[in-house]
């Protein structure tokens, strides 16, 4: 039997997401939206894509969270898009209450569900959602170091004018001005970065990787980045559901790993059909711990924002 899918928001990075879900044939989808008509719409169109596409999954639109029911995975990309000079925090009171909302329904229809968080600011979503809820925290995670590993990934790969597919990227901590970008775990064809780039090209790296959503806002001024945030969160999803054990950098809820608790932070995970099957504790060094340790103050310092 085929998994349900639910993307929450059919807007820019839900609708990406759910596409390329169906597209990868990771199970039926169900793309639900306030608006009534665009998820109808969406769906539809990305449906009638399957007679060229030659993919057998299901995509329903709908305003209705009945129609979600028992969904395996829950896709949560609902909520206001960062605007030009706006920072995660600004958009964090008015995607809150977007949350709750929809998380209640999520626990009210699919309670045995994993929630996979993409909204901004999304480390703090995630820790919300999870307190809300009240799931156990294996069953809410939280998509962006995945997508900023991919965008350090890309930096990565023209810089040193290698394929793609030989590079690989660490990407910790919170999505934003502290993400922990790990220059010694990123490698190209198994070697550190470190002993092929320059400390220069690697501090360039860095600097895009941070910068990478905001320069993507700036271009685009009304909204912000959705192909590889779609991408990303579908990627998640789908090894979810399909039980992959593969171990991808998620936001997750920290009970102690890398000495950080009560918080939900970017760190690998390996993702199977109970949401995380694991926190990997990769080894790292004091500096990058205590670059964790800022992330996990900075989210903290904005629990009062949410009114829990
Ligand atoms: N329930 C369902 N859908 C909602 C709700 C709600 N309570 N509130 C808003 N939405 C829908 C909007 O109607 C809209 O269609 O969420 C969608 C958001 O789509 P966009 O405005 O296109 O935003 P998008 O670019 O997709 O970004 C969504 O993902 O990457 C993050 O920072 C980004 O937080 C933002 C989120």
């Amino acid at each position: 039997m085929k998994s349900k899918i639910t993307v929450v928001g059919a807007g820019n990075v839900g609708a990406q997401c759910a596409y390329r879900l169906a597209q990868r044939e990771a199970g039926d989808i169900v793309l639900i939206d306030i608006i009534e008509g665009v998820p109808q719409g969406k769906a539809l169109d990305m449906s009638q894509s399957a007679a060229v596409e030659g993919f057998n999954s299901a995509i329903l639109g709908t305003n209705n969270y009945e129609d979600t029911k028992d969904s395996a995975v829950v896709v949560v990309t609902a909520g206001l898009p960062r605007k030009p000079g706006m920072t995660r925090e600004d958009l964090i009171s008015k995607n809150a209450a977007i949350t709750k909302s929809v998380v209640e329904n999520v626990v009210k229809y699919s309670p045995n569900s994993v929630i996979l968080m993409v909204a901004n600011p999304l480390d703090i979503l995630t820790y919300y959602a999870l307190r809300v809820t009240q799931f156990p925290p294996q069953r809410i995670l939280g998509m962006a170091p995945l997508l900023d590993a991919a965008r350090m990934g890309y930096f990565i790969a023209q810089a040193a004018k290698v394929p793609i597919n030989d590079v690989y990227a660490e990407v910790l901590g919170s999505h934003g001005d502290l993400m922990v970008p790990i220059p010694r775990l990123s490698t190209i064809k198994g070697k550190p970065i470190t002993d092929i780039l320059s400390a220069e090209q690697i501090k360039q790296i860095v600097d895009k990787t941070t910068n990478g959503g905001a320069e993507i806002v700036g271009l685009l001024k009304t909204g912000s980045a959705y192909y590889a945030p779609g991408a990303a969160a579908a990627r998640m999803a789908e090894s979810i559901v399909k039980d992959k054990k593969e171990v991808i950098g998620t936001c997750c809820y920290l009970t102690g790993q890398f000495g950080i608790k009560d918080v939900c932070l970017g760190v690998p995970a390996k993702l199977g059909k109970n949401g995380i099957e694991e926190i990997v504790e990769i080894n790292l060094t004091a500096e990058e711990i205590s670059a964790l340790q800022k992330a996990a103050t900075s989210v903290k310092s904005l629990y009062p924002l949410l009114n829990l």
